[in-house]
C-alpha cells in the first residue's frame, strides 16, 4: 500500500482536513509531522462539531491508528481537552499516541509568545499565541521539555525547574511581567503526565515495522507551505518544516517511504496574521463575497482571514519544493458569482518582471501581473462531473493545470465528504482506493 503525505501549499487552511478525512478512512496509520496545536481541523461527526488540533482527524475511523510524531509541539492540556471532547461523542481513542521525542509546550512558552508579539508593536508575526515558536525555540537550544520526561517525575522536577527559572528571567527582566511559580506548574505538568503515560510511546520502530508489512501509511501536514520556516515568507511564518521534506525528520522515516504527494490549494488564496500577501484583494465586494461565501475565519483563533485571488508564481514554487505528483483544488465553488476573476503569472519587483517566488518580500513592492478570467454564474457546488462544469470554470481550472504542468486529481466544491469532482480518474483509484 502506498505512503501518502498531504500538505497545504498556500498559507494554511486549503482544506486539508477534508481530504486527510477521505484518505484516513484506508489507511492504517495517520502521523502528524510538525506544528502543534496552532492548527484546526473541524470535524463534523455524530451531529457534533468541533475542532481538532493536534490529534489526527483519522482518529474518527477505528481501523486508524494515529502517531503525534516528534516534530510536533504538544501542548498536552489541549491535547488532553481534544481526547475528552472525543471521548464523549463516543470515539476510540485507544489508538492514539504520542513520540517519545515530541516536545512538550510549557505555559512560558504561551506567555512569552504572546509578550513578544504585544512587544513587536506593528512588526508583530500575528501568531496563535499558542507558544510554538518559544516551545521549538528550547528544542533547538536543547533545553526543551519531551513527551518522555513526562515519564520520569524526577528528571521533569529538575527540568522544569531550571526552565522556569530560565524564563522567569526574561518575563520579568525583559517583558517586566510577574514570574511564573515553579512549584505549580510542576504539579499540573505531574498530573498531565499521569494521565498521558500510556500513550507516551517510541513509535520510530513501529512506524518502520508498519511500512514492510505493507500498512497504508498517511503523513498529514499542519500549516502549509508558505508558512515554512525556511521556505516561506520569512519572518512571518510558522516555526516548523511544513514541506513534504519535514515528513522525514518529523517522523522519523526515509525519503523513499513516499509515494504519493498530495498539494491542497484553494482556487483563491487566504493568509491569516501578518507578512506578505502579494495578491490580497483590496475590493471590499469581491473580499466580502470571498470571506463570507468561503467562510474565511480562523478555525483556531477565530481571526478573519485576508483573502487574495489564486497566486501561480507562489503555487508553482509550492510544488515545485513539495513534489507535488497529486494536486487538488478545493473551493472552487466559492468562485460562482462573481463576474472576474484575476490569476497572477508573475510579479513586479522595482521594475522587474520576475516569474520566480523571491526569497525576500519584505519591505518589497510587489506588483502582480494578473490575467483575467471571465466567472461563472451558476452554483457547481452538486455538480459531480467535471464535464458539466461551466466552460468559463473549466477555464479556469485547465489553465491552473497548463501553467503548473501537473494534473488536477480532484477538485472539491463543497464541505460535504461527497462535494468532489473527480478530474483524473487514473490516479485517483491509485490514491484513494
Ligand atoms: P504560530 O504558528 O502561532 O507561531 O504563528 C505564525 C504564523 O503562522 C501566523 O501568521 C499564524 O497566523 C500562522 N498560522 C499558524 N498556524 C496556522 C494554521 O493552521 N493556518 C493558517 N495560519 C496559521
Amino acid at each position: 500500500m502506498p505512503s501518502n503525505v498531504i500538505v497545504g501549499l498556500q498559507w494554511g487552511d486549503e482544506g486539508k482536513g477534508k481530504i486527510t478525512d477521505l484518505l484516513s478512512k484506508n489507511s492504517d496509520y495517520v502521523i502528524r509531522y510538525q506544528g502543534g496545536n496552532n492548527s484546526g481541523h473541524s470535524i463534523h461527526v455524530k451531529n457534533r462539531y468541533f475542532v481538532l488540533h493536534l490529534i489526527p482527524s483519522g482518529v474518527i475511523y477505528p481501523n486508524v491508528t494515529c502517531i503525534v510524531g516528534a516534530g510536533v509541539v504538544i501542548d498536552p492540556k489541549s491535547f488532553i481537552q481534544e481526547i475528552k471532547n472525543l471521548e464523549s461523542i463516543g470515539i476510540d481513542v485507544s489508538k492514539v499516541f504520542i513520540e517519545h521525542r515530541a516536545h512538550i509546550t510549557m505555559p512560558y512558552h504561551l506567555l512569552i509568545d504572546q509578550y513578544r508579539e504585544e512587544s513587536l508593536g506593528k512588526k508583530a508575526i500575528g501568531t496563535t499565541h499558542r507558544g510554538i515558536g518559544p516551545t521549538y525555540e528550547d528544542k533547538i537550544a536543547r533545553i526543551g521539555i519531551r513527551a518522555l520526561d513526562l515519564l520520569d517525575k524526577k528528571n521533569l522536577y529538575k527540568k522544569i525547574q531550571y526552565n522556569v527559572h530560565l524564563n522567569n528571567a526574561l518575563i520579568t527582566k525583559i517583558y517586566k511581567k510577574p514570574p511564573l511559580s515553579f512549584e505549580e506548574i510542576y504539579h499540573e505538568y505531574e498530573e498531565y503526565a499521569n494521565l498521558l503515560y500510556k500513550r507516551i510511546i517510541d513509535s520510530i520502530y513501529r512506524i518502520h515495522r508498519a511500512f514492510q508489512e505493507k500498512k497504508n501509511l498517511l503523513f498529514e501536514g499542519a500549516q502549509a507551505m508558505l508558512l515554512d520556516i525556511n521556505y516561506g515568507t520569512y519572518p512571518y511564518v510558522t516555526p516548523s518544516s511544513t514541506t513534504t521534506g519535514g515528513v522525514c525528520t518529523g517522523s522519523g522515516i526515509p525519503p523513499n517511504f513516499l509515494e504519493n504527494f498530495i498539494g491542497i490549494s484553494k482556487a483563491y488564496c487566504t493568509r491569516v496574521g501578518n507578512g506578505p500577501f502579494p495578491t490580497e484583494i483590496f475590493n471590499q465586494n469581491v473580499n466580502n463575497h470571498i470571506q463570507k461565501k468561503g467562510n474565511e475565519y480562523g478555525s483556531t483563533t477565530q481571526r478573519i482571514r485576508r483573502c487574495g485571488w489564486l497566486d501561480l508564481v507562489a503555487l508553482k514554487y509550492s510544488c515545485m519544493i513539495n513534489g507535488i505528483n497529486c494536486l487538488i483544488v478545493t473551493k472552487l465553488d466559492i468562485l460562482s458569482g462573481l463576474n472576474v476573476l484575476k490569476i497572477c503569472v508573475k510579479y513586479k519587483i522595482h521594475h522587474k518582471i520576475f516569474k520566480n517566488f523571491p526569497s525576500d518580500m519584505q519591505g518589497k513592492k510587489i506588483e502582480c501581473i494578473f490575467l483575467e478570467f471571465p466567472g461563472w454564474k451558476e452554483d457547481i457546488s452538486f455538480i459531480k462531473e467535471y464535464d458539466h462544469l461551466p466552460k468559463n470554470c473549466k477555464n479556469y481550472v485547465e489553465y491552473i493545470e497548463k501553467y503548473l504542468q501537473l494534473k488536477i486529481v480532484l477538485i472539491s466544491v463543497g464541505s460535504e465528504r461527497n462535494q468532489n469532482i473527480i478530474k483524473n480518474n487514473q490516479l485517483f483509484n491509485k490514491i484513494f482506493s
